[in-house]
């Protein structure tokens, strides 16, 4: 029986299975998101978000001061505007409350943090949708690029180190690359290159108030029961200058983490999005779940699969309580 193989011997305690295990969690790796509005007010917590509240721009250097003490450096910005129209202009503005916080975030810590700034308009349209309709609602794809590619330069201009394209307009990549190249070639793209059309994203459109006035993402974003096609957008991306690809939402979609992992040679995320956030939330509340080991369990499930990096919402208080192995 000399031969037979053991694998508890592998297991016996803390400190062989530490160095035996295959993934490693660390602080580097994770992204916080962040929500950014122009009112204090508004900065409370979020009902379907139990512990995620938006901040303003004045408040986000303290707030990321707190995550630089865990070890986060890396931020991913999303923005609400004053006020929202058709074409989601103030996704450019200048002024507005991601540039402004970016420009902050840039001047007091420099190069100790990695600045990510989300692209789309759904947040800065009257109608929600990530691209501009047409009288008849149709999403028209040209027509947003232009629009998507000035909000790029925008927060490049404003200290991001990466711009996130999470809108799934074909040839976005390429319209905010070219446009980056004029006067920023040294920021880079993470795009959302395959993104599905997912109730996951309840709570956080309830956060930046996004959800479509008609119609649903479908027409956009892919669809769940494909992963062969999220191929496709992976090497549509790196051809268009995508400098690190996102898969989202992560959970219900490891087999597409680990099928683009093999694809490509490109960094790649994943988001662990805010329903998958919110369920563990609402499952701990009611007492069905250990939270902290639901969480670990659920990173560590993220990463295996083969992301590089992972966007959650559970960073900062996973690292305070001491939840990640
Ligand atoms: C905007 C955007 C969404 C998310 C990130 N960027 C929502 C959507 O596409 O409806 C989802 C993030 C989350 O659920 O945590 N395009
Ligand atoms: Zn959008």
């Amino acid at each position: 029986m000399g031969e037979m193989n053991k694998p508890r011997r592998l297991r016996r305690n803390p400190a062989v299975r530490n160095l035996f295990s295959e993934t490693t969690i660390s602080p580097r790796k994770l992204v916080v998101p962040l929500f950014i509005v122009p009112r204090e007010k508004e900065a409370i917590e979020l009902p379907s978000m139990p512990g995620i509240r938006r901040y303003t721009p004045s408040q986000i250097t303290e707030v990321m001061d707190r995550h630089i003490e865990l070890g986060l450096k890396a931020f991913l910005l999303f923005g609400t505007p004053e006020r929202k129209d058709r074409l989601g202009r103030s996704s450019a503005n200048v002024k507005g409350v991601v540039p402004t916080a970016l420009r902050l975030a840039r001047k007091r810590f420099q190069d100790e943090v990695v600045l990510m700034a989300d692209v789309c308009l759904c947040g800065y349209a009257e109608h929600g949708h990530c691209g501009v309709p047409d009288e008849a609602g149709h999403i028209l794809n040209e027509a947003s690029l232009p629009l998507l590619a000035d909000a790029a330069v925008t927060y490049a201009q404003a200290g991001a180190d990466i711009v996130a394209p999470s809108d799934m307009m074909d040839g976005r990549v390429k319209a905010i690359r070219d446009a980056l190249d004029e006067s920023f070639p040294e920021v880079g793209i993470l795009s959302y290159a395959a993104k599905y059309a997912s109730a996951y994203y309840g709570p956080f459109r309830d956060a930046v108030g996004s959800a479509p006035a008609f119609g649903d993402r479908k027409t956009y974003q892919m669809d769940p029961r494909n992963s062969r096609e999220a191929i496709r957008e992976i090497i549509q991306d790196e051809k268009e200058g995508a400098d690190a690809v996102m898969v989202k939402p992560a959970l219900a979609y490891l087999d597409v983490i680990s099928a683009v992992r093999r694809e490509t040679t490109l960094p790649l995320a994943a988001y662990n999005v805010s329903g998958e956030y919110s369920m563990v939330k609402a499952a701990a509340a009611a007492g069905c779940i250990d939270e902290g080991r639901v969480v670990a369990e659920n990173l560590t499930a993220i990463f295996r699969a083969g992301a590089d990096i992972v966007v959650s919402y559970h960073a900062k208080e996973a690292l305070e309580k001491g939840w990640i192995p």
